[in-house]
């Protein structure tokens, strides 16, 4: 079936539904839902997932107080709804059936393997007329952007560990701090207002032991959206409780949301990711040290990169360390197409690529 302008127009509306819910859901996907009567010219229902354990978005968008007694027409939604009973919430393809709904048009498909395309095929079987514009048109810019916009929820379900952004704060030649260790602040103010952005996306922060000892951090958002605060996840073999000074991420009100790891604990980094994703934590910003960047980097675990980059130089400090790299030509690169460049406060830059193994 082909999507009309007015089908394209009401899915790319359940992207910026779904946007609405960022911050509040994981590990859940961001999901935007929106109700018409059949000819589309009169909108019924609108709705998004707001948070983790709530109504999923085509709950909000049916049975809003606009759509009482209403049935039948078509139902937009950016992911596939879901079909499996063994959630807090029942199945949205049931109440869809009830409603009488004669069209469903959505641009993805479950990720999940376990489930991919059975919603939609529970739907067809009780004669509604099903739509995925990803099965359609693959390559078309609303397939691209809800993937995009979903990226985490995606490759979660695909991988079964957690979707691993890499973080970090350089000068102009590439250090993370002066051989002393100082490292406050490289970066103006308005840049960590936006690394605080950034952590906001998040659902766990991890750094290694030297940086919690070094710079006694919070490790919280300060600035951003929604109100889920981020686990901390510290990894290391010291034991940071018995650091004889009170560190905030063990002693402040969010104490309980600080998680350590050994990873001498498990036979890779890979699979302490694996344990903590059995956690339900989808996503971890990894904000350093240079030694942690560096191990996630070694074992190829980094799927998107963040470098904010200040206008300052001072020679030899703490960086990234070797990679065994010999060759400019094995470099690690970036997919050139999901490159991107920012400049912040007329002088600091951020650079955000997703890697290339
Ligand atoms: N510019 C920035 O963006 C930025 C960000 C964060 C920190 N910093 C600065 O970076 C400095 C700290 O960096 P750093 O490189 O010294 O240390 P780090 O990466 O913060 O911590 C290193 C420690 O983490 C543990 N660790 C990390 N990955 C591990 C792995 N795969 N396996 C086993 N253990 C692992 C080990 O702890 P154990 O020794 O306990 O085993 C290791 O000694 C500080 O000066 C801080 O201010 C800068």
């Amino acid at each position: 079936m082909s999507f009309n302008q007015q089908d394209i127009f009401y899915l790319s509306k359940t992207l910026e539904l779904a946007e609405k819910g960022r911050g509040m859901v994981a590990p859940n996907p961001l999901v935007g839902a929106l109700w018409t009567s059949d000819d589309g010219t009169a909108i019924w229902g609108e709705g998004f997932h707001q948070r983790y354990g709530g109504a999923h978005a085509e709950v909000w968008a049916i049975e809003g107080k606009e759509s009482e007694g209403v049935s039948g027409g078509t139902l937009y939604c950016n992911m596939e709804p879901c079909v499996h009973t063994n959630k807090q919430t029942p199945p949205c393809v049931d109440l869809i059936i009830r409603k009488k709904i004669q069209r469903v048009v959505i641009i993805l498909t479950d990720p999940n393997p376990l489930v991919n395309g059975d919603g939609l095929k529970k739907l067809a079987e009780n004669g509604i007329t099903v739509s995925a514009l990803e099965r359609i048109d693959p390559q078309h810019h609303l397939v691209q952007a809800a993937k995009k916009q979903n990226e985490i929820f995606i490759h979660f379900m695909q991988k079964q560990r957690p979707f691993i952004h890499l973080k970090w704060a350089q000068t102009l030649d590439g250090q993370l701090a002066t051989s002393s260790g100082d490292s406050k602040w490289i970066t103006s103010e308005a840049a960590r207002k936006e690394a605080h952005r950034l952590r906001a996306k998040y659902q766990a922060v991890l750094v290694g032991t030297n940086t919690v000892i070094t710079d006694n951090p919070k490790l919280n958002v300060r600035y951003g959206l929604g109100d889920q605060q981020p686990y901390r996840i510290i990894i290391g073999t010291n034991n940071l409780r018995e650091i004889p000074y009170p560190l905030q991420i063990l002693t402040d009100e969010l104490k309980e949301r600080t998680l350590l790891f050994n990873p001498a604990d498990f036979p890779s980094l890979h699979c302490m990711l694996v344990e903590i994703g059995k956690q339900k934590i989808s996503s971890i910003l990894v904000e350093g040290g240079g030694y942690t960047l560096t191990q996630f980097l070694k074992e190829h675990l980094a799927d998107k990169i963040t470098v904010f980059i200040a206008p300052k130089i001072i020679g030899k400090g703490l960086g990234i360390d070797s990679l065994g790299i010999e060759k400019m030509s094995d470099a690690l690169v970036f997919h050139e197409q999901q490159l991107q460049l920012k400049i912040l406060d007329n002088d600091h830059f951020i650079f955000t690529g997703y890697p290339k193994y």
